[in-house]
């Protein structure tokens, strides 16, 4: 594993060019910057360029390195729609730098933002993170204190930059099982980006495939309870509709960081034709280069939904 701490110019990854070099400077930096591809820009791209590497060259300096915003290709089409992460591995991360727990955490909500603002470019439409699941309780109580001030800080402080990106926010998981500063926080954020369309960000708290399960099963159960229902009637539609990620697409790729290949009680119903990628990165290192690559790994790969080969 390789990569130093985040680094504050990182969330600026994935911004308009000029956006990018105004906040540099804001910043007192002064800043160079350069193409990454040598390829002179399409005439119809001015203005489309896109701030894709930043680095500190010097005191008081740094170098921009820019690209053409990422056009619809003939492979789009098959892009994934709805991007599962599980964002593993913010406690070696920290170990890994001589830092507590807690900072690893920390270095992972900073990983995140710059992850939600590649997505809509890469034709993602929904990002499900896991971003605390129902066994983490079990965790020591000052790491899940931790936690969920991390989750009401990245709340207050992002909710608007999200909705300015035009981002949805929404939950699955046991809400009611969270502190009642975390669950106002989220119902502010979710009602203030109830309208946007651009990319859906939902976040899975106190989140467990089982839980949800079961959860799911007595929702039908009370149904059947009160004749609304028959038995015979529910099928995969009734029991995909009672799940906490109604009205969304399954995921088509689930990206694992930190090299662990296990599912870990994660969208377990909504997984089942999913590609899974698990790079060797923990998550706080985890940039939208590794997204990009997720992303062509996909559609380089052949879904057969249990047919057979489109070729014989
Ligand atoms: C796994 O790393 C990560 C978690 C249990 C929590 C993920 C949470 C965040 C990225 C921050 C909070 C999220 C939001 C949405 C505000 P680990 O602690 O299991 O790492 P390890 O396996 O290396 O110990």
């Amino acid at each position: 594993m390789t990569g130093g701490g985040p680094d504050p110019l990182e969330d600026l990854l994935g911004l308009e060019a000029s956006e990018a070099r105004a906040a540099l400077e804001a910043m007192g930096l002064r800043v160079r910057q350069v193409e990454a591809d040598p390829s002179p820009p399409r005439p119809e791209a001015a203005g489309e360029r896109r701030a894709v590497r930043i680095r500190r060259t010097g005191e008081g300096e740094c170098e921009l390195m820019t690209a053409q915003r990422a056009q619809p290709s003939p492979s789009a089409a098959r892009g994934p729609v709805h991007v599962a992460i599980i964002m593993d591995g913010n406690g070696r991360w920290a170990r890994q730098h001589g830092l507590p727990r807690a900072l690893g955490h920390r270095a992972g909500v900073r990983a995140l933002r710059p992850v939600v603002r590649a997505c809509p470019d890469l034709g993602i439409k929904v990002l499900t993170v896991y971003g605390f699941s129902t066994e983490n309780w079990s965790r020591p109580p000052m790491e899940v204190t931790a936690l969920m001030h991390l989750l009401v800080e990245f709340l207050r402080r992002e909710v608007e930059e999200l909705h300015r990106q035009g981002v949805r926010l929404m939950t699955i998981g046991d809400r009611s099982a969270l502190p009642e500063e975390a669950r106002e926080e989220l119902g502010r954020a979710i009602e203030r980006t109830a309208g946007n369309e651009r990319l859906t960000l939902c976040l899975a708290l106190s989140y467990g495939g089982r839980d949800e399960m079961v959860r799911a099963i007595r929702r039908l159960a009370r149904r059947v309870r009160a004749g609304e229902l028959e038995p015979e009637a529910i099928g995969e539609a009734e029991v995909t509709q009672a799940l906490d990620t109604a009205g969304l697409p399954d995921p088509d790729l689930i990206i694992r960081c930190s090299g662990e290949q296990r599912i870990s009680n994660f969208l377990l119903w909504q997984c089942a034709y999913a590609e899974f990628w698990a790079p060797d990165v923990y998550w706080p290192d985890f940039t939208p280069e590794h997204l990009r690559r997720a992303v062509e790994t996909f559609a380089q790969r052949e879904r057969r939904f249990g047919g057979l080969r489109t070729d014989g």
